[in-house]
């Protein structure tokens, strides 16, 4: 056999396999999505999201704690309100006594290490659940869609969010959010991070059900990228770099990491995250619990996928077993 056809010396103990990585799996690198409801004392269960639960102001020290004692560093909020009134341009979104803005002055003064982003979206509090502020016809009204997300975005930052994360995909808002966070005195503050490549995707089921955020006629299609759209979502990656993201991401995950290579190679000056979205996540455990593979090793292959693509930030559900696992 020729010398250089023998390769398996090279990886023939644990700790030489631990050396095949360029990036090693972290801790650090795990930001937990949570799910905050406006009952101070809900604590409940996802039927969707095993394990995952829809969490009240008041409960978030028990819940927390043990995780940051472990090791979590950074949490992604999402409100899930469930007794608001829903209106055509999202008023509950930045409610400053809605579950959001409690949650991120709350979480400040129990954890202050903690790193709190927050999702900006209008959908969980439009009465149609679309993303921004729709024309009469239904179709999307870009201009003031950008102004009310960028007042959403500066008003979390206000009540301390150290990142905005805008998941709306309307043209423009990284632009219109970074203004405003320098307008009203964040610029130097608040990361913005940009759902830049963010896919019409079959995969955000078990998120809508938790959240209330499922568009009550028609689809996203016409802002989401449509999947087979990589050229589309390499302009999306460079536009939202010019318009002043801090933070490229790229979801779903999985069935993106041309999309996640492509960031990391387009914007290498930037981090790169992606998130593994909800249905990925049930996915993988419908699949374990199928007997079609151990959970443990699957959940591993999958962001293992994601860093080697090239991905340094990992949004994902499993965040609380790779915080024991690592
Ligand atoms: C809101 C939003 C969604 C997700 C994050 N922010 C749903 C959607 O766009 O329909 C999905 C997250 C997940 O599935 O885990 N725009
Ligand atoms: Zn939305």
């Amino acid at each position: 056999m020729d010398i250089s056809s023998i390769l398996q010396g090279g990886y023939a103990h644990p700790t030489s396999r631990k050396w095949q990585a360029k990036t090693q799996l972290s801790k650090s690198m795990f930001m937990y999505p949570i799910f905050i409801t406006d009952d101070p004392k809900a604590s409940v269960e996802i039927p969707t999201l095993p394990g995952q639960r829809r969490w009240g102001v008041d409960r978030l020290e028990e819940f927390l704690t043990p995780l940051i004692e472990k090791g979590l560093e950074s949490v992604i909020l999402f409100g899930v309100p469930l007794s608001c009134n829903k209106d055509d341009r999202g008023t509950p979104a930045d409610d400053p006594t809605g579950p959001v803005i409690l949650a991120i002055k709350k979480l400040r003064a129990l954890f202050p290490d903690l790193y709190i982003a927050c999702d900006v979206c209008l959908c969980e509090y439009t009465d149609h659940g679309h993303c921004g502020v729709l024309h009469a016809d239904g179709t999307i009204n870009t201009p003031p869609s950008v102004d009310r997300i960028a007042e959403v975005a500066v008003n979390y930052a206000r009540a301390g969010a150290h990142c905005v994360a805008p998941s709306d995909m309307m043209d423009g808002r990284i632009k219109g959010i970074k203004r405003g966070l320098m307008d009203a005195g964040f610029g130097n503050k608040c990361l913005l991070m940009s759902y830049s490549a963010k896919f019409a995707s079959s995969l955000y089921g078990p998120f809508r059900d938790a959240a209330g955020s499922a568009p009550s006629f028609g689809n996203r299609k016409c802002y989401q990228l449509p999947p087979t759209g990589r050229g589309l979502a390499r302009r999306a990656i460079q536009r939202d770099a010019n318009e002043g993201a801090d933070i490229i991401m790229v979801k779903p995950a999985m069935p993106y990491l041309d999309i996640i290579a492509d960031a990391a190679q387009l914007t290498p000056d930037h981090p790169i995250a992606c998130y593994q979205v909800s249905g990925e996540f049930a996915m993988i455990h419908a699949g374990a619990r199928a007997g079609v593979y151990d959970l443990k090793p699957m959940a591993f292959e999958s962001v293992e996928g994601m860093v080697r693509a090239g991905a340094t930030l990992i949004l994902s559900y499993f965040t609380p077993d790779f915080l024991e696992w690592l």
